[in-house]
C-alpha cells in the first residue's frame, strides 16, 4: 500500500472539479484495508473512501486521506435450480458487472446498464435506473468497521434500504468500509421492460425482449438523455425526486396538469424534480463553466472550469426557485464533500 501526497482529483470525480487531497492510497483487499486502520495517516486524518468519483461533489481541496477502493473479483457463492448468488469485490465497476452478468446468462440489473462507479457504491444510495433497485437484488453486503476493524456483514433487510438512502447514508455514514456485495442474481430473464421507453426501443432495435436487448435499450436511451461524463462533467441527477403527499399533489395538480408523479403509496407520491426544475426555466442555463443539462434539468453540468462552489451556488438558485414555484423542498442526491 502506496501513501501519496498532493494528489490531483480532477480525473477521479465525474464533475471535472479540479481539486486535490493531501494523501492518497488505493486499497485492495479487506487485509490491507484493516493495516490502513491502523496507520497513524489514517487516524489522525479526515478519510474518504472513493469508488469511482460519479456520486459527489468537493467544494475545495480535501485536506485528508482518500482512500480508493479497488477490491476486485467475482466469486460464485451458491447456486440454485434458478438463482445464483455472486460476491463481487467493492472496486469492480458497476457497469462492467452488468455485461458480465448478461454474458453469464444472469439476469436482474440489465436495467442498471450503464450507471457509473463501482459495484461498492451501490448500496450507498440503493442505486437504480429503469424500474429496478440494487435492493431488489443485493444479497448482503461485507463491510469493515472503522473504529475497531471488525469485519461486519449486513443482510438486505439489515441495509435499510429506500429511495435513494441506505443505513450507509445514516447510522453507518463514514463508518464503515464497503468490500464485497452479493447479487441473488436469476437464471431465468426477468424482462423488466414497463418502465418508460423500454419496449419502444426494443422494437426500434429490431429486437425480442431478451436481458440483453433491454440492457442494450437502456444504453440507449441513457446516451441520448444524459450527459457523458467523459465530455461533459456532471454526477447524474444532481437533486432526489421529492416524495410529497397524495393531498398536497392533487392541490399542485390542479394548478399544474401537467405535473408528473408515481404513486408510492396510498399516501405518498414521488414528483419528477427534472419537471419542475424544466418548469422554473433552468433548462439549459450556463453561467461560465456551470449549467443546467440541456436534455435533462436534473443534472448540473461542468463544462470545464467550474469550481464546487459555483455549482453548489446554481444548486442553491434552483432549490430556491423550485420552493418558491411550487413550495416544494427538493435535497441533493450528490454526496458533497465540504
Ligand atoms: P463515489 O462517487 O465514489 O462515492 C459515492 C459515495 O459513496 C461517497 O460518499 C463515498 O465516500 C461512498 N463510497 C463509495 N464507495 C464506498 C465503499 N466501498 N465503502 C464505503 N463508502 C463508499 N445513480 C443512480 O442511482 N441511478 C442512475 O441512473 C444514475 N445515473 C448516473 C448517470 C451519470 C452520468 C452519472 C455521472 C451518475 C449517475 N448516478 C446514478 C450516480 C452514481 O453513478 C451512483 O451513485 C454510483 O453508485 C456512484 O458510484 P461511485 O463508485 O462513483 O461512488
Ligand atoms: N422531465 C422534464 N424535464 C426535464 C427532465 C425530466 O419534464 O428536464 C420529465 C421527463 O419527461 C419524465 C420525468 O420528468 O416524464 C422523469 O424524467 P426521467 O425519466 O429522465 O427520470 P428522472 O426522474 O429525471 C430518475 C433517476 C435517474 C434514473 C432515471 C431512470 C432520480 C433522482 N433520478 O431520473 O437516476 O436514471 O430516473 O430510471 O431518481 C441518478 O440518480 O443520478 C440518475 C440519473
Amino acid at each position: 500500500m502506496k501513501l501519496q501526497k498532493n494528489i490531483s482529483l480532477k480525473h477521479l470525480n465525474t464533475f471535472g472539479v479540479d481539486v486535490s487531497c493531501k494523501l492518497f492510497c488505493s486499497v485492495t483487499s479487506t487485509k490491507e484495508i484493516e493495516q490502513l486502520l491502523l496507520c497513524d495517516e489514517f487516524t489522525k486524518n479526515n478519510v474518504l473512501i472513493l469508488g469511482g468519483g460519479s456520486n459527489l461533489l468537493f467544494t475545495k481541496d480535501f485536506n485528508g486521506l482518500i482512500v480508493k477502493n479497488k477490491v476486485k473479483g467475482f466469486e460464485t457463492l451458491s447456486e440454485s435450480k434458478n438463482n445464483k448468488i455472486i460476491k463481487v469485490g467493492a472496486g469492480e465497476n458497476w457497469h462492467q458487472f452488468v455485461l458480465w452478468s448478461i454474458e453469464n446468462g444472469l439476469s436482474g440489473i440489465e436495467n442498471m446498464a450503464l450507471i457509473p462507479g463501482n459495484v461498492g457504491a451501490s448500496p450507498m444510495q440503493n442505486i437504480g435506473a429503469y424500474g429496478v433497485e440494487a435492493k431488489d437484488v443485493i444479497d448482503k453486503v461485507w463491510a469493515v468497521e472503522i473504529e475497531n476493524g471488525k469485519e461486519i456483514i449486513l443482510s438486505n433487510k439489515d441495509c435499510q434500504f429506500e429511495y435513494r438512502n441506505s443505513i450507509f447514508k445514516n447510522d453507518l455514514k463514514d463508518k464503515v468500509i464497503i468490500t464485497h456485495v452479493s447479487f441473488n442474481l436469476s437464471k431465468t430473464p426477468k424482462k423488466n421492460t414497463g418502465y418508460g421507453d423500454i419496449m419502444q426501443e426494443i422494437k426500434d432495435l429490431g429486437m425480442e425482449v431478451s436481458t440483453e436487448s433491454i440492457c442494450k435499450a437502456v444504453i440507449k436511451i441513457r446516451e441520448k438523455k444524459l450527459p457523458n461524463p467523459d465530455k461533459i462533467g456532471n454526477s447524474g441527477s444532481f437533486f432526489k425526486n421529492p416524495i410529497i403527499s397524495t393531498s398536497k399533489f392533487k392541490d399542485l395538480k390542479e394548478l399544474n396538469p401537467e405535473i408528473i408523479g408515481y404513486k408510492i403509496s396510498e399516501t405518498e407520491i414521488k414528483v419528477a424534480a427534472g419537471w419542475l426544475i424544466d418548469q422554473c426555466g433552468w433548462k439549459g442555463h450556463r453561467k461560465g463553466d456551470v449549467g443546467v443539462h440541456k436534455n435533462q434539468a436534473l443534472v448540473l453540468v461542468n463544462y470545464g472550469k467550474a469550481t464546487g462552489e459555483e455549482i453548489i451556488t446554481l444548486a442553491k438558485k434552483i432549490q430556491d426557485s423550485v420552493k418558491d414555484k411550487f413550495d416544494i423542498d427538493i435535497h441533493p442526491e450528490v454526496n458533497i464533500i465540504g
